[in-house]
């Protein structure tokens, strides 16, 4: 399409001069939001994997974010700090991408059928994000929320009694699956929608960036299974003493 057909709604019947900046202002929001939630979710990812490692090796992680090797104790506040950060980023992101659901049953019939016409995957992938993301608000809420409000009971059987005990693990299995779908997907279409990594062809560009964004998922998707595994085999073997915390064998007085 020629730059001139392009619509301008400044000279669009009854919109002139209402052109405004804010759309762009806040597709870049969200675009900025959904960034740092994804690499945030990598990194998270492997943190939380650090008990395919061991139990001792969770329990410094856990001990880590709460500066217990800094301050000589533990300092949970620091952990719900973190949490209440990436909160406001999710609600944020959250509150942006609403702009973009479908607004009514209408709205979304359309678009099914408009998508199963298409037969195009790209436009497919967009219906699967939308479908995550909707998950995502309710199911990463409720992580958000015990983890804001219980950020000391974080460690190799705390995290096992929550994931076998509390019957958490359902709603782990389908928020990975979701997560994983959700943020691959995003960054993908991040990098479309930017211009990262574009190489001369487009079409070798989108084939090479799907390539990527399924490696990746697959390999978090793996992890991810491998590490709920990890805590339901931890959390059924400490069911029995339900709520007593993780003390590693060369600590002498559990921390305070
Ligand atoms: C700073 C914020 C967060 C903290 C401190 C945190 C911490 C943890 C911890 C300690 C676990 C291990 C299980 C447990 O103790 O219950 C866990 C698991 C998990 N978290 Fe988070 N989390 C945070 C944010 C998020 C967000 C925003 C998402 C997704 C939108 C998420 C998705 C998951 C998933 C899917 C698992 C299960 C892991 C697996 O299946 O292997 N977390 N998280």
């Amino acid at each position: 399409m020629s730059s001139s057909a392009r619509f301008d709604s400044a000279s669009a019947p009854g919109m002139a001069g209402r052109s405004s900046p804010w759309p762009a202002r806040l597709d870049l929001l969200q675009s900025g939001t959904g960034l740092l939630l994804a690499l945030f979710m990598w990194v998270h990812m492997l943190f939380v994997s650090s008990i395919l490692l061991g139990n001792d090796a969770m329990w410094v992680v856990a001990r880590f974010f709460e500066g217990y090797f800094i301050v000589g104790r533990r300092v949970p506040a620091l952990v719900a700090l973190t949490v209440a950060t990436v909160a406001a980023l999710f609600i944020g992101h959250a509150a942006l991408a609403l702009r973009k659901f479908p607004s009514d049953y209408h709205a979304f019939r359309t678009f099914r059928s408009h998508m199963k016409g298409f037969r195009h995957e790209d436009t497919s992938l967009w219906y699967w994000q939308v479908v995550s993301g909707f998950a995502l608000f309710f199911l990463a809420s409720l992580h958000l929320g015990t983890m804001l409000t219980r950020p000391g009971r974080i460690g190799p059987f705390e995290s096992g009694d929550r994931v076998w005990s509390d019957v958490m693990w359902p709603v782990y299995l389908v928020m990975l699956f979701a997560v994983e779908l959700h943020g691959g997907v995003g960054l993908y279409r991040l990098a479309l929608k930017w211009g990262w990594f574009a190489g001369p062809d487009p079409n070798v560009t989108r084939r090479r960036l799907r390539a990527v964004k399924w490696t990746l998922t697959v390999f978090f998707v793996v992890l991810g299974l491998a590490t709920l595994a990890a805590y339901v085999r931890v959390g059924i073997g400490h069911a029995d003493h339900y709520g007593v915390p993780y003390t590693p064998s060369w600590i002498e007085v559990p921390a305070p």
